[in-house]
């Protein structure tokens, strides 16, 4: 029998509601902190940013492109597998942009230490970090991010672009998902 979207969820952590009012926020202060800097160019990482991205994107009063990359560092799992591997490279020059990665979520780290990296040696004019969701406690590197949406904790969670197994991405919350969905 085919089941609903929302019973694999045990809990809502951040509500639709407070998602909108929080991009609205960083929009507004990434709009300010941006005024003097033409060439703005917004770094989607696919595929968990993309909700965030349009919505942030929409909110943002200042011109701007948007270009997506593709990483994985999961082997479908629930934890990182620390290997970050490059799966759709930017086809655009970033070497004197204004870039800012939009990111869902770091938690170890690994995947935008690597991707830092990897962008800052193509000379971007400068590179920040906008993260939807932190979660400080599952750090293994030193990562901070510029502008970050919420602070989380070490909770495996689903939504607003978040997947487990590639789904649950397009539910409008945060939420974290019954163990018994990924224990089976
Ligand atoms: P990191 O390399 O450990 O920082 O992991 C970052 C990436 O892992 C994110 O871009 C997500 O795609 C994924 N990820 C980390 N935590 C979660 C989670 O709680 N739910 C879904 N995906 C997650
Ligand atoms: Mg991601």
């Amino acid at each position: 029998m085919s089941h609903n979207l929302h019973d694999d969820i045990d809990h809502i952590l951040i509500s639709a509601e407070k998602l909108n009012a929080r991009i609205r926020e960083l929009a507004a202060e990434v709009t300010h902190d941006y005024a003097d800097k033409d060439d703005l160019l917004l770094l989607c990482v696919l595929k968990g940013a993309v909700m965030f991205m349009a919505n942030f994107s929409l909110a943002l009063e200042r011109p701007h492109a948007l270009e997506f990359m593709a990483v994985s560092s999961y082997l479908g799992g629930t934890k990182t597998s620390g290997i970050v591997k490059i799966v759709l490279d930017l086809n655009t020059n970033i070497e004197g942009r204004h870039v800012l990665i939009v990111e869902d979520i770091i938690d170890s780290g690994n995947t935008l230490e690597y991707l830092v990296e990897f962008l800052q040696s193509r000379d971007p004019a400068s590179l920040k970090i906008c993260t939807l969701l932190d979660k400080p406690e599952g750090r293994q590197v030193e990562i901070k991010a510029d502008y970050v949406g919420f602070e989380i904790p070490d909770e495996f969670v689903v939504g607003y672009g978040l997947d487990y197994d590639e789904l649950y991405r397009n539910l409008p919350y945060i939420g974290v998902l019954k163990p018994s969905c990924y224990e089976s």
